[in-house]
This record gives structure tokens, C-alpha cells and sequence, in this order.
């Protein structure tokens, strides 16, 4: 099987396989709150509980334990995946401490540098078989690296290694990152938002591209409920001045 359920209502109605791509590298981009961080959150969570998939968040936009506790609007119990599994069904990693110069007492930190990130993730694999990552964000990843072109190279290693053992990758950036497109090839989804004349503001998804699979390829209204992301495939939203 090449395809997962993906665990965000709708999303895989967007294929003909009415599935998820399996062990892809994805890139899902979008402006500052258009929902990346739940996103990946929910994918490795309903994931954990729906396919027994255990998976990883690397963290480097926020702390570990905000985001436990952020996502607890959702009933998602993410401290339950990581204490109540062995192995974990969810593994949280600490990517921001070392970046602003925080100490962590979390179990996995990632000093500021991309070895450290393929080091731990490596180990983190080794012990709870996860074949779901999520890295959240890369555009705060490559601010972190001094080579640009490192980062590139790097993360197609790591998309490689990831991919080879059946992993399926998120990869988060922001859309304003300059040719963040290129780090991964082989799928791109987008968040977006858009305003309305009457102020409102409506969500959009756009599968743009995903090797190897036929696809909806028009933007898709989501909404963010009380239950996380919602898909609704049957209502195609005219671009407007989505951002
Ligand atoms: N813990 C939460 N509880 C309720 N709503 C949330 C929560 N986290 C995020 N949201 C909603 O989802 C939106 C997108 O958040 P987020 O996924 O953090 O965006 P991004 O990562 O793209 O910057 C927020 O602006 C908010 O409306
Ligand atoms: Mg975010």
C-alpha cells in the first residue's frame, strides 16, 4: 500500500486513490495562521490513534510544552501518546530552547544545527518505529544554519533516509521563504486565507502538487472547528485574495 488514512477529515478526498500519500516528503506552506501548526499536529495524532502510526514533532517554533497544553482545545492529549505508549506513540521535540537560548528539561533538545536535528531524529526512529514526522517550521530551521544551500541538501538527505523506511514527512514553511518549493519535489500542499466583502475571512487548501497521484487541483474551503481541521472537498473557493 502507498497511501494512509491521514486523519484530517476531507483531506483525503482530495485524491483519486481516496487516500493519503505514504512515505513522501511534503512541503505544507502558508502565511503566519493559516493552520500548519494544527495541521501537523492533527496528522500524527489521529494518525497515532486511528493507525496505530507512533510519529514525531520536531518543535522549532514554539515550546514543547505550549503546544501540549495549546492543543488540549482540541481534546487532543498529547502528554497520553508520549507516557502512556511504550513505545510512544508521539515523540515532541525540542527545537526552539536552544534557539533562543532557553534550557529545556525536555527529553529530546536539538542544538542549533541540522546534524543535531538528523541525530536525534535518527534515534527517535530507532526506538519508536515512527512513520509519521512532522518539522515545524523549516522556514525557522534554515534561520538557524548559516549556508542556505546546506539546509537544502541536508533535508533532501534526511527526506531520502525518512522516505526509505516508510516515513511520511510534513514538512512546515512559511510561503514567504524564498524557494522553500525546492526542498521538497515530490508533494506541496497550501493553507491559505482569504477575506470576503463582508469581512469575514474563509480558509482555503490547495493540494498544488503531489508526485505520483491524481488530485484535486483547485483550493478547497477548511474550516478550524472545536475537533480540529475540516475539509470540505465539495466547495471549490474562487482564489479571491487569498494571501
Ligand atoms: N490550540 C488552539 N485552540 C484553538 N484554536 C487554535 C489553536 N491553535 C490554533 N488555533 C486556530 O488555528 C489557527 C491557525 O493556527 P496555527 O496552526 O498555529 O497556524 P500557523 O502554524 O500556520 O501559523 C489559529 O489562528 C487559530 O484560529
Ligand atoms: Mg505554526
Amino acid at each position: 500500500m502507498n497511501t494512509i488514512k491521514s486523519g484530517i477529515p476531507g483531506l483525503d478526498d482530495l485524491f483519486s486513490t481516496k487516500e493519503f500519500p505514504k512515505g513522501r516528503q511534503i512541503l505544507l506552506t502558508g502565511p503566519p495562521g493559516s493552520g500548519k501548526t494544527v495541521f501537523g499536529i492533527q496528522f500524527l495524532i489521529n494518525g497515532a490513534l486511528h493507525s496505530e502510526e507512533p510519529g514525531i514533532f520536531v518543535s522549532f517554533d514554539d515550546l514543547p510544552r505550549h503546544i501540549r497544553t495549546d492543543m488540549q482545545s482540541f481534546k487532543w492529549n498529547i502528554k497520553q501518546l508520549e507516557e502512556e505508549f511504550d513505545p510512544p506513540l508521539l515523540t515532541l521535540v525540542d527545537g526552539f530552547s536552544a534557539r533562543v537560548g532557553l534550557t529545556t528539561s525536555e527529553k529530546y533538545t536539538i542544538r542549533a544545527n541540522i546534524d543535531s536535528l538528523l541525530m536525534v531524529l535518527t534515534e527517535i526512529l530507532e526506538e519508536t518505529g515512527a512513520t509519521r514526522v512532522c518539522i515545524d517550521s523549516l522556514s525557522t530551521l534554515s534561520t538557524i544554519v548559516k549556508d542556505p544551500s546546506q539546509v537544502r541538501k541536508e533535508i533532501l538527505t534526511m527526506g531520502a533516509i525518512l522516505g526509505e523506511q516508510g516515513c511520511t514527512t510534513i514538512l512546515t514553511s512559511e510561503t514567504s521563504v524564498h524557494g522553500v518549493e525546492e526542498y521538497s519535489s515530490q508533494g506541496l500542499l497550501r493553507l491559505s486565507y482569504d477575506e470576503l466583502p463582508t469581512g469575514e475571512f474563509r480558509r482555503g487548501i490547495l493540494v498544488q502538487k503531489m508526485r505520483g497521484f491524481f488530485h484535486e487541483f483547485s483550493w478547497k474551503e477548511f474550516r478550524i472547528t472545536k475537533d480540529g481541521i475540516r475539509i470540505f472537498p465539495d466547495r471549490t473557493i474562487s482564489r479571491g485574495h487569498l494571501i
